[in-house]
C-alpha cells in the first residue's frame, strides 16, 4: 500500500531542499501531502510544491472550502508519518508547548501519528538553552528528532544547525516507513548478501574520528585520524537496515543518509554520548579516543615565558570508552574494537581483546598512509582466531564488516 507523509514546511531559508525531498520521496513511490506555514510561503511557493507533490497544498486554518472539503483533524490523520521539515525553533518551541496558532501547528497537535523533525537554524540559536530545553520535551515526548549538520549557514556563521541532506532526510524517512532499501547507488548492486535489510530492526553504535583535548581556549590535543573508516561503517550499516547513532569527534564529513550524528570534542563527551545511546546490539568503537588530557585545562592562554622551563602541562588519562563498554550492565551484544597497529599486529590486537573484554578487535596496520588514506588491511581477531582480509576501500572493509556483524548477530540474537 502507497505510504502517505504530511509534509509540514516552516519559514527558513531551507525550505528550498524540502523541494527536493518531495522528489525523492515520490520517486519511493511515497504521496506526499504539503502544508505550508505562513513565513514558509515567503521561502517556497504553494505553486511549486503542488506540481511536485501532484496534491493541493495547505495553508491557511480557517479556509472554508479546505475545511469543508478535508478537516484538519482528518489531514493530521491521513498520513503514516508527520515531517517537519525544516523545522524553525519557532515551531519547535510551539510543537514542544502544544501551541496550535496555526494550520501547520493545529495538524501537530491533533496527529496520532509517528513525528519527524528536522531542525534548522542559526547555530545560536540550535544551542541556545530554550531550545534544548524544547528538543529535549519533543524527544520525551516520542517525537523523533534529526541531528542538524554542521557546516557554513545561510546567515555566514559557521557551526551545528544546518538542515541535513534531502537525501538523509529521505533515508531517515524511509526507515520510520519501513520502506524496503533503496538500491546504494554507487554499487549498482546489492551490498548485502541473503536478505536486503541484514540489520533491520538492530540498533548499531559506531564511534569515529579523533577527539580533541583542551590545553587553553587555542589549543588542543589531536590525533591523525580522519573519521573515514568509522563514517563508512555508520554508512553500511544504516544500508543494511540498522538504526544507527555516529558519536563523531570533530571531523569534516558529511552526516551519511540515514544514521543520527552527535558531534562530541572530547573523549569524556563521546563516553556521555556513548552511555546515552545504550541499549545497541552491537557497538563499534573505530574512534582513535586521545589516551591522556590535560590535568585541568587552562582558563586562559598559556604564554611562555622565556626561560626554557618545560611547558606547565600535566597530563591525566582519559577513560577507556571501549573498556568501559566492556563491563557495561547494558554491553552490547556483540562489541568491536579497532587497534591501530605498527608492529606485532595480532599479538597487539589478542592482548587488547581480553584487556578490555570486547568481541572482536579489527587491527589495522598503520604503518603505511591509513590515517586519512582511502583504503585499509585489516586483521579481526576474536576468540576463534584470527580473519585477515586484503587490502580492500574503506567502504569495502565497511560492508564485509557489517554482513560480518549481521551474521553473528542473528546467530546470537535470533
Ligand atoms: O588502546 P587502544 O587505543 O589501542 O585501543 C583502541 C580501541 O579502543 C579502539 O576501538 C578505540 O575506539 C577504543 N578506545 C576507547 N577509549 C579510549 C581509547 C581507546 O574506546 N580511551
Amino acid at each position: 500500500m502507497t505510504k502517505r507523509v504530511l509534509l509540514i514546511i516552516s519559514g527558513g531559508i531551507a525550505a528550498y531542499k524540502s523541494l527536493e525531498l518531495v522528489r525523492l520521496l515520490r520517486k519511493r513511490g511515497v504521496a506526499v501531502r504539503a502544508v505550508l506555514t505562513q513565513s514558509a510561503e515567503k521561502f517556497v511557493t504553494p505553486l511549486s510544491l503542488g506540481v511536485l507533490t501532484e496534491d493541493h497544498v495547505f495553508g491557511q486554518l480557517f479556509d472554508l472550502k479546505e475545511e469543508r472539503e478535508i478537516g484538519h483533524i482528518q489531514l493530521s490523520r491521513q498520513a503514516d508519518l508527520v515531517v517537519v521539515a525544516p523545522a524553525t525553533a519557532n515551531i519547535l518551541a510551539k510543537m514542544a508547548n502544544g501551541i496550535a496558532d496555526d494550520l501547520a501547528t493545529t495538524l501537530l497537535l491533533a496527529t496520532d501519528k509517528p513525528v519527524l523533525a528536522v531542525p534548522a537554524m542559526n547555530v545560536r540559536m540550535w544551542h541556545h538553552a530554550a531550545t534544548r530545553r524544547n528538543i529535549a520535551q519533543l524527544q520525551a515526548d516520542g517525537v523523533h528528532v534529526m541531528e542538524p549538520d554542521s557546516g557554513e549557514m545561510a546567515c555566514g556563521e559557521f557551526g551545528k544547525g544546518r538542515m541535513p541532506e534531502p537525501e538523509a532526510i529521505a533515508a531517515e524517512v524511509a526507515r520510520l516507513l519501513a520502506l524496503p532499501l533503496a538500491a546504494d547507488p554507487l554499487a549498482g548492486q546489492p551490498d548485502f548478501e541473503g536478505p536486503d535489510a541484514p540489520l533491520a530492526g538492530r540498533h548499531v553504535l559506531v564511534t569515529a574520528g579523533p577527539t580533541h583535548e583542551p590545553i587553553d581556549p587555542v589549543r588542543y590535543i589531536a590525533n591523525r585520524s580522519s573519521g573515514k573508516q568509522g563514517f563508512a561503517i555508520a554508512a553500511a550499516a544504516a544500508r543494511a537496515g540498522a538504526r544507527v547513532t555516529l558519536v563523531a569527534g570533530p571531523v569534516h564529513l558529511p552526516t551519511p543518509a540515514g544514521v543520527r550524528r552527535i558531534d562530541v570534542e572530547t573523549a569524556r563527551e563521546m563516553l556521555a554520548a556513548v552511555e546515552a545511546a545504550l541499549p545497541a546490539d552491537a557497538a563499534i568503537m573505530v574512534a582513535a579516543v586521545a589516551d591522556w588530557r590535560t590535568a585541568d585545562a587552562a582558563d586562559q592562554k598559556l604564554k611562555k615565558d622565556g626561560s626554557g622551563k618545560p611547558a606547565p602541562l600535566a597530563l591525566v588519562e582519559n577513560p577507556d570508552i571501549l573498556a568501559k563498554l566492556g563491563k557495561h550492565a547494558k554491553r552490547p551484544a556483540l562489541l568491536v574494537g579497532f587497534a591501530a597497529e605498527t608492529q606485532k599486529i595480532a599479538e597487539h590486537a589478542q592482548a587488547k581483546l581480553t584487556r578490555k573484554g570486547a568481541d572482536w578487535i579489527v587491527a589495522n596496520d598503520v604503518s603505511g598512509d591509513v590515517m586519512g588514506g582511502d583504503t585499509n588491511s585489516v586483521h579481526i581477531v576474536s576468540g576463534d582466531g584470527i580473519e585477515s582480509w586484503d587490502n580492500l576501500p574503506k567502504d569495502a572493509v565497511a560492508t564485509r564488516l557489517m554482513q560480518k556483524v549481521a551474521d553473528t548477530l542473528s546467530a546470537r540474537l535470533d
